[in-house]
């Protein structure tokens, strides 16, 4: 049942917090150690998976190449043939599905399989196809997802993928004892922060979707883990909004995309705490010379300082990066659900659109 919330989609964007909870007290410390370890000794490190699923892989894949210094390869499984030359034994696939029984993903793992790659799932759904046929699964404790866009197992899957980065960078060397510690300590805080996102931002992102309800286009723009944060931003909002949203690395902007801003089109910015800030003020600030109408998802510290540069700012109370993916999803979500509502549709049955994909 929906529980009193209006649409799936709403109450499963607020049933985050547990959810959350629930997958990181499900997660166990030692296999993550091991699989931590199996990560920092492959060769290759393959990431596949499709949709949401995919943005989760992709930020995986950021942090264990910049925090692990791993060598990753992300890619669409649908997609999967191009990579097979170059898999095999000594390689670690990780295979994220939040259904477990997506047929782009099970066909890339059943290649990547044969190929001597060891698979390890990631899924929502215990014993589904994916984790079965893996050598090794983790489960995200999100409890069934209903609406067809995902949310909350979305969040639950950066959480598993960055507690295994992070053990990876461990088991390397890259992270000490206490960088250990501090990290677990800082995502146990993620449920209440997530939680207060949710409470502080709601009413004023309804007022956002208002806005940008008659928009036909906009743009998601981030650099580094920004980026695919970006992606599953505009992704939510293709989907039950059905306006076209483009993610792109905010760098290439200039390069062709921005010739279509004009006075009020929506540029959606993702900022965190890292070393990219500067250069995405400098983007804000180009599209503000377009009249573009700027929308940004930033860290507390730098709230004062882009307020002055955006139309709208959405402040998360989170620094570090690697936690704060979690978080900025949150808004992106809520923006997608009252755009769609505000444009008289129902998020829980976007056209075209089945929860499971399992033909090719
Ligand atoms: O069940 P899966 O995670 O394998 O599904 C993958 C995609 O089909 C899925 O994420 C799709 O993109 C969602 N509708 C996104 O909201």
């Amino acid at each position: 049942s929906k529980e009193g919330y209006s649409h799936f989609m709403l109450k499963e964007i607020h049933e985050q917090p547990m959810a959350l909870r629930n997958t990181l007290a499900g997660i166990e410390r030692d296999e993550v150690t091991k699989i931590g370890a199996e990560l920092a000794d492959a060769r290759h490190i393959f990431i596949t998976a499709s949709g949401t699923s995919l943005h989760a892989g992709l930020i995986g894949d950021y942090l264990l190449t910049t925090v692990a210094g791993a060598d990753v390869h992300t890619f669409t499984s649908s997609e999967y043939r191009k990579y097979m030359k170059t898999a095999g034994e000594g390689d670690v696939a990780i295979v994220v599905s939040q259904s477990g029984e997506t047929i782009d993903a099970l066909l890339a793992l059943r290649a990547l399989k044969s190929a001597g790659v060891k698979v390890i799932a990631i899924s929502n759904v215990m014993d589904s196809a994916i984790p079965r046929e893996s050598h090794l699964a983790i489960y995200t404790r999100t409890g069934p997802e209903i609406g067809v866009a995902a949310t909350k197992t979305f969040t639950a899957q950066l959480m598993v993928l960055t507690i295994l980065a992070m053990s990876a960078a461990a088991a390397r060397g890259y992270v000490n004892d206490d960088e250990a510690a501090y990290f677990m300590n800082e995502m146990e805080q993620v449920p209440d922060v997530v939680q207060a996102t949710l409470a502080n931002n709601e009413a004023k992102i309804k007022r956002v979707a208002a806005s940008i309800s008659r928009a036909s286009s906009m743009y998601y723009l981030g650099r580094g883990l920004g980026l695919p944060i970006s992606m599953e931003g505009a992704l939510k909002m293709k989907e039950v909004a059905y306006i076209h949203a483009e993610a792109y690395p905010a760098g290439e902007s200039k390069h062709g995309p921005i010739a279509l801003v004009e006075k009020s089109f929506p540029v959606l910015f993702t900022i965190f705490n890292d070393e990219y800030g500067e250069a995405m003020e400098g983007n804000i600030m180009e599209m503000k010379a377009r009249d573009a109408y700027a929308i940004g998802v930033i860290p507390k510290s730098l709230e004062e300082r882009l307020d002055k540069v955006l139309d709208i700012a959405i402040p998360i109370g989170v620094e570090e990066p690697a936690i704060a993916t979690i978080a900025y999803s949150v808004p992106m979500q809520l923006l997608a659900y009252y755009t769609a509502v505000a444009r008289g549709l129902d998020p829980d049955k976007p056209r075209n659109l089945a929860k499971t994909v399992t033909v090719e």
